[in-house]
């Protein structure tokens, strides 16, 4: 039988634990799912797209059917060039519906043979998005919990360059030792 690929496209701006919670049930019911990172020059992002996909393949390395790619242009001309038959998104409340709606169906005008499928991440994320993890990061707050460990300490670097350095230095003077 055909293998069911699937793409879950997104900004990632950071990966939160409820991109996480949708990777790991996406992984369950697709033979293969590619995390696709949007390469959009037209917004400034918090993390670089190298910052970015770093991040997610050090927290999708778990999974042998999940890799993690990047794309430009329209998303069903890229779900197409990977062989893609569907598209994962995640519906947190009503209020996501009707964006995810009409891009769904603006997608299946375009693609009619690519399937958009809804999954809902667990209920503890379903207040949780990458604004609002930038926005309390940005103004100091606490993100424990909302992300993973890793994409903690990155967001607490690019708030504090200082910490990279000094990061940097320790693993410097560690070699020598
Ligand atoms: O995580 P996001 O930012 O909500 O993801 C939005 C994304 C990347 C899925 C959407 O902007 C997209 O697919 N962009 C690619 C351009 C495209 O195909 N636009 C037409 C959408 S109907």
């Amino acid at each position: 039988m055909k293998k069911v690929i699937a793409i879950y496209p997104g900004s990632f701006d950071p990966l939160t634990n409820g991109h996480l919670d949708l990777i790991e049930r996406g992984s369950k019911i697709f033979d293969e799912l590619i995390v696709a990172i949007l390469r959009n020059s037209e917004k400034t992002p918090l993390f670089s797209l190298g910052e970015r996909r770093q991040m997610l393949e050090a927290m999708t390395e778990r999974w042998n059917n999940v890799r993690v790619d990047t794309f430009e242009g329209l998303m069903v001309d890229y779900a197409m060039r990977v062989e893609a038959t569907a598209v994962l998104r995640g519906i947190r409340a009503i209020s996501d519906y009707e964006y995810e709606l009409q891009m769904a169906l603006m997608n299946r005008k375009l693609a009619p043979n690519l399937e958009t499928v809804f999954m809902m991440p667990a209920e503890a994320y379903s207040y949780l998005s990458s604004r609002l993890v930038r926005e309390i990061a940005q103004l100091g707050g606490a993100v424990s919990g909302l992300v993973p460990e890793l994409v903690e300490q990155r967001l607490r670097e690019k708030m504090d360059p200082a910490l990279k350095f000094q990061k940097v230095r320790k693993s410097r003077t560690g070699k020598k030792q």
